[in-house]
């Protein structure tokens, strides 16, 4: 059980400033009441949504040195459905998303990567897709405002989300999430770059897919 006390030294001392929390990574003013407040509730609530007790009948799809992946579908049981609906809260909280609404909620398949710490630090969406848009290069001005082809280029597998701690950033979780995806998504095939596609990236979404598909 979390205390106070606990809260204070995760938060590291108090400064007037930006701190940022080791535990939840919300970057928040200490020395605001209002923005401290606001880091208590998110803090308490990312803990628990990420917190991972292990479950009785889990799909364990890839295991590695440092945590493991599993694949939740829509037909698993409730305890499995919440936590990943915790999970993409907690991403849609840090994102400033709106909801994604899946275009079939039955055949999407969710990853989590789950450290040795028992705490969910990665999540990936994926469903099936028929055909994508190829992104063009990006105007610079407006990082938001990619330019799409309007040619339809066959695809098999859409990424609808991926998102990671940020604490636990650059570790290569979303490569081997995406690694995963491409292993699991069909039975018996290993998918290529290019019948994966990524819907609608953030700017850190299309400098990892640039990477990763270059390489
Ligand atoms: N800036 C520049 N290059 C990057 C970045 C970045 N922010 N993130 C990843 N890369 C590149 C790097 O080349 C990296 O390799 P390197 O660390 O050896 O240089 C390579 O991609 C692989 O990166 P990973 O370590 O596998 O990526 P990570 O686990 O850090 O996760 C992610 C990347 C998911 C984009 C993460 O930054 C994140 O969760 N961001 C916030 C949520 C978000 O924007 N998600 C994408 C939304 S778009 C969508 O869902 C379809
Ligand atoms: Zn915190």
């Amino acid at each position: 059980k979390e205390t106070n006390a606990q809260l204070i030294i995760d938060a590291g001392q108090k400064h007037f400033g930006a701190t940022i929390c080791k535990s939840c990574g919300m970057i928040y003013t200490a020395s605001n009441p209002e923005d401290e407040m606001q880091h208590v509730q998110y803090h308490h609530r990312f803990l628990e949504g990420i917190k991972y007790t292990g479950w009785k009948k889990e799909r364990v799809v890839a295991e590695f040195w440092d945590g493991k992946i599993v694949l939740v579908l829509p037909r698993d049981p409730a305890y499995a459905l919440r936590k990943v609906e915790d999970v993409q809260e907690l991403a849609d909280h840090e994102l400033g998303f709106q909801q994604v609404v899946p275009k079939c909620p039955n055949k999407t398949k969710t990853f989590l990567f789950v450290s040795d710490e028992k705490k969910v630090v990665g999540c990936l969406v994926a469903e099936p897709i028929k055909q994508a848009f190829r992104l063009l290069s990006e105007p610079s001005e407006s990082p938001r405002a990619w330019q799409c082809s309007n040619v339809p280029e066959p695809a098999v597998c859409g990424i609808s989300r991926i998102w990671v701690f940020r604490l636990q950033r650059r570790k290569r979780i979303a490569r081997r999430l995406v690694d995963t995806v491409r292993n699991c998504f069909m039975f018996g095939c290993f998918l290529s770059t290019n019948e994966i596609a990524f819907s609608d990236p953030t700017p850190d979404g299309k400098l990892f897919a640039t990477k990763y598909c270059n390489t």
